[in-house]
């Protein structure tokens, strides 16, 4: 347990990778298979060369760097998270964890230990989703749920598709993705919410995820002029969705405390100020930790774009499933490996649920994994002002160093 990262070089690191994509106010738009991601993944992959590591980038362009171990036969534990941001992110949402996990290699090289199985350290593609949902998406087809094709096939609202965009920055890699053992997956995240911050605990030890459903939802009204055209004579599409929007915010708060629904984007046509738009495209993305809490949800959210069919039959309302990450439970082992980490350097610690998606939720399904939370200011994330305190991102890394030496050498 003496074992300690260096707290000053992975926050040297962590702002020296702020400054791709940084914006004004102070966050990081660093938007996956951008030129600033090629940037912050050409920084990474020196980065691990100049740690030893062996990097390899699979079809999916997730990058692996390698780090041998005594007995090379063992299947490495995985360290890591995504450099991909939000449009206004912050400098610590993937970015620590992917950082943190580079800092555990460096002090294993500062004190020439070498472990039993090996470590890599990992940066997924697209973790976000923002541009090419569903998020989480290389991981996924790390751990089987979706195939290659699926993955590469994902296109953004301009057309071009994850592959071509793979390709036109040059990390369309070579490996087979996945189907190749892992001894053990551990993620280091902010919490992105306001709980350890609030209570005053150090470390999160992450039992597990909620659930995530998206949605596309449209309505199809008619052009007219907003004019002459008077009110009860429109097919107004915005002015539908509005009505609808107040049912779909509903569902999440009749379940209250812990059901979220969010509509994050929404794009009306033909976006002119003096037409009445004909039709109204949206995004819905709801959250539960509970399965059938979920389920209970995706019902009360059809009946709604039922009622709103009925009550508006000039209109047409489409709803549209695109992606179910269902709750998850990380692996005992590998969580009580992170609770033994945290004790043993005697940071005060909780069990909690992460709200957010991780690709350590899709990891799951095909390797024993964990994840580490460390609390950031006001638990504000996917916002330019996310902040977690260098002591914090210092906590974090050690939690993770000393879990990762507890399943490497166990
Ligand atoms: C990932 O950031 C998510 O949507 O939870
Ligand atoms: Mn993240
Ligand atoms: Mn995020």
């Amino acid at each position: 347990m003496d074992l300690r990262v260096n707290g000053e070089r992975l926050w040297q690191s962590l702002m020296t990778m702020a400054e791709i994509g940084a914006t004004a106010k102070g966050g990081v738009n660093r938007q996956t298979l951008t030129d600033d991601d090629r940037r912050g993944r050409d920084l990474f992959r020196r980065w691990c060369e100049d740690a030893g590591l062996a990097v390899t980038i699979d079809q999916m362009g997730s990058m692996f760097g390698h780090r041998r171990g005594r007995d090379a036969d063992r299947p490495p534990v995985v360290l890591g998270s995504h450099l991909d941001s939000q449009p206004t992110g912050g400098k610590f949402d993937g970015a620590l964890g992917v950082l943190a996990a580079l800092e555990v290699v460096r002090t294993l090289n500062d004190h020439r230990t070498l472990t039993e199985a090996p470590l890599e350290v990992v940066n997924w593609t697209n973790e976000e989703g923002v541009r090419f949902p569903p998020a989480m998406v290389a991981s996924g087809v790390f751990a089987g749920v979706f195939d290659l094709a699926f993955g590469l096939s994902r296109t953004d609202h301009d057309g071009r598709t994850l592959g071509a965009e793979l390709q036109r920055i040059g990390y369309a890699g070579k490996q087979k993705v996945g189907h190749r053992p892992l001894g053990a997956l551990l993620e280091l995240h902010i919490e992105q919410g306001p709980i350890l911050e609030a209570e005053g605990q150090r470390i999160g030890v992450v039992t597990g995820g909620q659930g995530t459903r998206w949605y596309d939802g449209e309505v199809i009204g008619a052009e007219s002029h907003a004019g002459p055209t008077p009110m009860e004579a429109r097919r107004d599409a915005l002015r539908a969705t509005a009505a609808l929007l107040g049912e779909v915010y509903q569902i999440a708060h009749d379940q209250a405390p812990d059901g979220r629904a969010t509509v994050g984007e929404l794009r009306a046509w033909p976006g002119s100020r003096n037409t009445v738009p004909g039709r109204v495209a949206f995004t819905i993305d709801m959250r539960h930790p509970d399965g059938s809490v979920m389920d209970a949800m995706d019902h009360a959210l059809r009946e709604a774009f039922e009622r709103a069919q009925g009550h508006a039959p000039g209109l047409e309302f489409h709803l549209h499933e695109i992606w179910y990450a269902p709750p998850v439970t990380f692996d005992p082992a590998c969580v009580d490996a992170v609770r033994q980490a945290a004790a043993g350097l005697g940071l005060s610690s909780r069990d909690i649920v992460s709200g957010a998606g991780h690709d350590a939720v899709y990891m799951a399904r095909v390797v024993p994994t964990a994840m580490i939370f460390v609390p950031c200011r006001d638990g504000i994330s996917h916002n330019e002002a996310e902040y977690a305190s260098p002591q914090a991102c210092e906590d974090g890394a050690n939690v993770l160093l000393h879990a990762a030496l507890a399943r490497a050498n166990a």
